[in-house]
């Protein structure tokens, strides 16, 4: 996304003909790029080639609009060449050179678990700078009054606007979620949000209202010929910027990747009406392909956690981060504890083990330590399967990239639907650090918060091992009946700490 704003330095008039035709087959080669990187990402095998080369076709689109700008500025609307401002260059060449510094170092050493507030932050530089953009048209064309001296305005006003107010949510939204995520917010302010939710979604409508209010006044002014004052542009930002505050603040921590995507999309779509108020189809397809697949992405993960994208926003489901106490089992029956040693023969006499990652794999960087496991139980003869879920950890692909960093093979780690059916058939299922994901109540009690989420059939292996700390409950906050089951014993510990433990006894057989 924030490769596609650099676009936002083309405002683009009427380039001469040759070199219009240059740009525009380089812009469709970028656009190719875009789609063709896009669908790498679709497997873990092509998605760091996939990526590459969207950024290369991001490289492409930049150079295509700074020939752009060349031309529009050597060829003056009257024919005459005018040259292009020296001052052009100088603050395009410091951008390329500040973002290239500032984007290049965090990209590189922050680790995975640290990835959402690194896009959440990324994502808002892209909303922040369509925002400043839609300001920076407002005065350069006398309130949209002149808008490039075009007839109709009236789209590229309203794509001015759209850009404004959804970049401005962006900015400030993605912003909040940085901070939650990195954990510098200060918890009492979080605590208030949280505690006044109801206050702060009244609040959220009246500003939605103000936003769109002054919106349709800076239109209806601009259509007039007058021009409002940009004090007028300045408390739209303000007011669709609080509202981002105000969305976001009382969101839990623990769906703020889902929110994260949202906003995403959100950018994605601020940019698509920039580019419509600048003219520039660059800006708008790769606006529309980050606003589409943002929206793809945010509406699969709320439907794998059977959640609607509403209910995460306004709701209150999931309100901190894993760890709850749900008590210690109730009428649920007994909850049998088992030793390592223990663990590692079961295991090792087994014909088949599936290993289910979760959230507390990630926590207790256990990846390493879990391929080892693995490795030494190959050795012995057992086939060895990864189950992940999509929605198991805390944000897209969580797991797949863990288990890829221990280079795991990418053959091993089975999609839900394609594992499922194996649990029947399966001797030893290892559960590391994963609790909702494998939760049988959300197939079997309607009275669950998570019916209806698909979850992993681990409930159905012959025998199932549980790896966690206590009976803390996951993300959802809900006691699971797998814990309780006669087929489950738990092998309580710090999952890296008990996988070590059971690496030793295999060692030992
Ligand atoms: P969870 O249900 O959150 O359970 C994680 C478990 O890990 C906890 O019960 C915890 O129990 C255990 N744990 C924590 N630290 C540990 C450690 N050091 N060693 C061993 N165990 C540890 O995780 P899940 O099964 O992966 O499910 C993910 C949840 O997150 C789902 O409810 C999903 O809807 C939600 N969610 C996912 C996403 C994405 S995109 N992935 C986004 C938002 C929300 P103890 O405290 O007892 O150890």
């Amino acid at each position: 996304m924030s490769g596609s704003v650099m676009l936002l330095a083309a405002d683009a008039h009427t380039p001469s003909q040759g070199v219009s035709y240059l740009v525009t087959a380089l812009y469709i080669v970028a656009f190719g790029m875009f789609i063709y990187g896009l669908s790498g990402l679709t497997g873990p095998k092509t998605a760091v080639r996939g990526n590459w080369i969207a950024a290369v076709g991001m490289g492409v689109a930049v150079v295509a609009t700074l020939i752009s700008v060349y031309n529009n500025g050597s060829n003056g609307d009257d024919g005459e060449t005018v040259g292009v401002p020296t001052i052009n260059w100088i603050l395009i060449a410091a951008g390329l050179i500040i973002g290239v510094a500032l984007g290049i170092p965090p990209a590189l050493k922050t680790k995975m678990t640290a990835m959402p507030q690194l896009v959440a932050l990324f994502n808002g530089v892209g909303g922040g700078t369509v925002a400043l953009i839609a300001w920076s048209e407002f005065i350069e064309t006398s309130g949209f009054s002149d808008f490039h001296g075009t007839e109709p305005a009236s789209p590229l006003v309203i794509g001015s606007l759209i850009a404004a107010i959804i970049g401005s949510i962006s900015f400030w939204g993605s912003l909040v979620a940085f901070s939650k995520l990195q954990e510098i917010l200060p918890k009492g302010l979080e605590k208030f949000f949280v505690g006044n939710a109801k206050v702060f979604q009244v609040a959220n409508i009246a500003l939605l209202a103000l936003s769109v209010g002054i919106a349709i006044f800076l239109g209806v002014q601009a259509t007039d010929g007058g021009g409002a004052s940009t004090w007028w542009i300045v408390g739209l930002l303000i007011a669709a910027g609080v509202m981002g505050l105000f969305v976001v603040f009382p969101i839990g921590g623990a769906d703020m990747p889902v929110v994260i995507s949202l906003l995403n999309a959100m950018t994605g779509l601020s940019a698509a009406a920039a580019g419509i108020a600048l003219d520039n189809t660059a800006l708008i397809v790769a606006g529309m392909i980050v606003g589409a697949s943002g929206s793809i992405l945010t509406n699969l993960m709320a439907t794998a956690m059977n959640r609607s994208i509403p209910a995460i926003v306004f709701g209150s489901f999931g309100g901190g981060d894993a760890g709850g106490a749900v008590g210690p089992g109730g009428d649920q029956g007994t909850v049998k504890a088992t030793s390592a040693a223990d663990a590692a023969i079961q295991m090792a006499y087994a014909g088949q083990v599936i290993v289910v990652p979760g959230y507390g794999l990630a926590v207790a960087q256990a990846q390493h330590a879990v391929k080892d496991m693995a490795s030494i139980l190959e050795s012995k003869g057992v086939e060895v399967k990864y189950a992940i879920h999509p929605v198991a950890g805390r944000m897209p692909g969580h797991m797949n990239v863990l288990l890829a960093e221990a280079d795991v093979e990418y053959d091993s780690m089975k999609e839900m639907d394609d594992i499922n059916g194996e649990f029947s058939r399966t001797d030893v299922t290892i559960v590391i650090g994963a609790n909702d994901v494998t939760n049988p109540a959300a197939r079997n009690d309607p009275s669950s918060p998570i019916h209806g989420m698909p979850i992993l059939n681990v409930d159905q292996s012959r025998s199932v091992i549980v790896l966690k700390r206590s009976m803390s409950s996951g993300y959802a906050g809900i006691e699971n009946p797998l814990f309780f089951a006669d087929q489950t014993s738990m092998l309580f510990g710090d999952a890296k700490k008990s996988v070590g433990a059971v690496i030793e006894e295999l060692k030992a057989l």
